[in-house]
């Protein structure tokens, strides 16, 4: 029986998130400046103006010319399945439909303060970092996140044949190193070195693929943090000012005149007078870059992402930029201030440069220079003023390009609350580990990438999440559609792919594989390219969904019985490996050892060097290729919130406390392996449909629910 099913099920979803945001705080600063130059606002008839190329979104190889992608979709009917078919494109086009560039070194590099990110001109390097970890803080899943995140980007970038250099690192200078480690009576080297490798064994056994981790303490980041400020001493941008302000000394934040006013001169956290403080302290000039700054967040829609990160920031733009102070006196652990050392360099200004120190931007001939500007700078919402308002003014000030985009993603929380010290509720590296072990690396990436707040909304940490998108994805998706199609092929054509199967004629009603996989390769770049991660694996599952619904419909069981039909049974099931090879290259940079595993049942590219461009391309798979039967996910059992696998009784749903009913018996049906096979993909679809929103109610799910029932009868 044959019957055509139109769907695109979406095949994971959200649950409930809440927002929370820790905003960060540089304190304003009263100034009564000592430098010569008292007027501190900038002035907003700026010379050098932004300039703000066209916008293009850069999603192929750098190499790659343009390319046009002519999607023609082919409904023919005819009293066979398969018809004839025209051709089809070689590579996906953006969404956007526009011109792909190839990379253009030298304009990249002239443009001063020009955000070449949004001309989105595709280039040879890309430069892709996470945040540099505090050495007082323990590694927790935030840290894994981000990082995840950031790896899936490298790799991607990667798989493009971008030339990626990933950098990570830990940050450790400043007063809550120097007093923790005084507390263990150690110095706060020792500290540092300890916690850094912490840092640094928890980035390995995550296969966070860094190719550089920096430390603030290393030689190579101190002398360039020096040089660079020295370079803002004699260009004015640094001075040295009286501070005078109101200061949480529990927070070690000062604050405004009118905000301490608002808060009746006590502490808003702990609730303890502020004390009326003066210091004299070297200022960064941030009134001067105001408008510029202010004209880079307003104008640009992908300098600083998610949106709403944007507005955040443009809102406290618009209040007026302060000077800040970029030195401290009352503490010794940091960088000495060049020709004062009385003073060390703030934190965040050290932080920051790592970005730069790192590819030796402060030193003559380094090679590394190449990979600035930086393409993507991954991190929480809460540091994103530090990113994308006192960064960016001091790239301008020390006359270096931009970066070119700055993601801020929401908070993993738990049961809605944040997650913090106090409340003793991370998702530490125990827990992790419990996890990661459990799912497997590749299974517990795959949900922080699906689940994880990488847009405005924050996220919430639930393990009954994990075990029902590893189970609907990877399991019941994703890894069975691979175990039947390749038992297939080895059942009825010994492994090996016959000869002529990838006759591009053949083309079952509804079933146009080639469009139906360029458009979801291009859907999953666009979404790479966006950082929309779960987007990118949506686009992979509606093709296996898709899979399992054309295995249903031509019921390849049937046609292996009879001899008329081998050419059309090898077409199906090439057509069905084919579309799985493609899912499995658009999966590969969130499930980069899992892809391996399934390369060396089911050939997924003819180069490891081959771009992911390349790969994408319909085709790959060839007759003759020897094919063998896979298992890459297997079923588990349930974790509960600790990481523990959970009892049986626990894992029932909840009861009341009505005394329990006798159990009857309940025999199991046993059906045909066709007809099991044809239950499952049914199923799939089903749950799949559900998970896009809809529900019984709708026609399309009635339709599969009566299908399924008429397969189980
Ligand atoms: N040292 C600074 C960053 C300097 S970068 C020039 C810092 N370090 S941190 O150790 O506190 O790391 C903060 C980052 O860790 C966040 O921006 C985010 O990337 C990650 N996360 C920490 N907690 C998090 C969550 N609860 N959820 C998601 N990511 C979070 O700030």
């Amino acid at each position: 029986m044959l019957r055509f099913l139109s769907t695109s099920p979406k095949t994971t979803t959200r649950i409930g998130r809440t927002s929370s945001s820790k905003s960060a705080f540089i304190g304003r600063a009263i100034i009564s400046s000592s430098s010569s130059n008292a007027s501190l606002r900038a002035s907003s008839s700026s010379s050098s103006r932004f300039c703000l190329g066209k916008c293009y979104t850069s999603f192929s190889t750098s190499k790659a010319a343009t390319v046009a992608a002519t999607t023609r979709r082919s409904l023919l009917s005819s009293a066979s399945p398969f018809s004839a078919t025209s051709s089809f494109a070689s590579f996906p086009r953006s969404n956007a439909g526009e011109t792909v560039h190839s990379s253009n070194e030298s304009g990249r590099r002239r443009k001063r303060y020009s955000i070449q990110a949004n001309a989105g001109t595709p280039r040879e390097e890309c430069m892709v970092t996470t945040p540099i970890y505090y050495v007082n803080d323990k590694p927790h899943i935030g840290h894994v996140y981000t990082s995840t995140v950031a790896d899936i980007y490298a790799r991607y970038k990667r798989l493009q044949n971008m030339d990626v250099f990933f950098l990570t690192g830990t940050d450790e200078h400043g007063l809550k190193v120097e007093q923790s480690a005084e507390k263990r009576q150690i110095p706060p080297q020792a500290l540092a070195d300890e916690n850094s490798l912490v840092f640094q064994e928890v980035m390995k056994a995550n296969e966070i693929s860094f190719d550089d981790f920096i430390r603030t303490t290393d030689e190579r980041h101190t002398t360039q943090v020096q040089a660079f400020v020295e370079k803002l001493l004699k260009s004015g941008d640094v001075y040295l000012g009286k501070f005078e302000g109101w200061y949480d000394e529990g927070q070690e934040e000062y604050y405004t005149e009118t905000k301490a006013k608002e808060c009746n001169y006590e502490s808003p956290i702990s609730g303890k007078p502020m004390v009326r403080m003066e210091e004299e302290n070297y200022y960064f000039k941030l009134s001067k870059y105001e408008s510029k700054v202010k004209e880079l967040l307003a104008t640009s829609d992908s300098f600083l992402t998610p949106k709403e990160r944007k507005n955040e920031l443009l809102q406290r733009v618009n209040d007026g930029l302060n000077d800040v102070p970029i030195s401290r006196t009352n503490f010794t652990w940091g960088i000495p201030m060049p020709g004062d050392e009385q003073h060390v360099i703030y934190v965040w200004i050290d932080a920051l440069m790592n970005y730069i120190t790192a590819i030796g931007m402060a030193k003559d001939g380094e090679a590394k220079q190449k990979y600035w500007p930086a393409s993507m700078h991954v991190m929480a919402k809460e540091i994103s003023w530090f990113h994308a308002v006192i960064w960016p003014a001091v790239l301008m000030a020390l006359d270096l390009p931009l970066p070119m985009r700055v993601h801020a993603h929401g908070f993993w929380i738990r049961e809605g609350r944040k997650m913090s010290k106090s409340l003793g509720n991370f998702v530490d590296l125990t827990v992790l580990n419990k996890f990661s072990t459990h799912y497997g690396l590749d299974g517990f990436r795959y949900y922080l990438a699906t689940e994880g707040p990488i847009g405005a909304q924050d996220a919430n940490f639930a393990s009954s999440r994990v075990q029902e998108v590893y189970g609907t994805d990877l399991v019941n998706t994703f890894g069975n559609s691979t175990s039947r199609t390749t038992a297939m092929c080895v059942k009825y054509f010994d492994g090996v792919l016959p000869e002529k199967s990838d006759d591009t004629s053949k083309i079952f009603k509804g079933y146009d594989w080639k469009s139906i996989c360029e458009k979801e390769a291009a859907e999953a770049v666009r979404a790479y390219e966006n950082l929309e991660l779960n987007k990118a694996t949506q686009a992979a599952m509606r093709i296996i969904t898709k899979v399992d619904l054309f295995i249903t419909e031509t019921e390849p069981f049937r046609m292996a019985k009879d001899p008329n039909e081998q050419e059309n049974l090898g077409a199906v099931l090439y057509q069905c490996l084919e579309a799985l090879r493609i899912s499995a290259c658009i999966l590969e940079p969130i499930l980069p050892n899992k892809i391996k595993e399934m390369h060396a049942g089911l050939p997924l590219y003819a180069n490891v060097s081959d771009s992911m461009g390349k790969r994408l391309v319909w085709g790959g798979l060839k007759p003759g290729t020897t094919v063998s039967k896979l298992a890459l996910f297997p079923r588990l059992d349930p974790l509960d919130e600790n990481g523990e696998i959970m009892k049986e009784e626990a894992q029932a749903p909840a009861t009341s406390n009505k005394p329990a009913k006798k159990s009857k018996t309940k025999v199991e049906k046993v059906y045909s392996p066709e007809t099991q096979a044809k239950i499952d993909a049914q199923g799939a679809l089903i749950r799949s449909m559900k998970e896009s929103g809809k529900t019984n109610d709708d026609a399309e799910v009635a339709e599969a629910v009566k299908i399924l029932k008429e397969l189980k009868a």
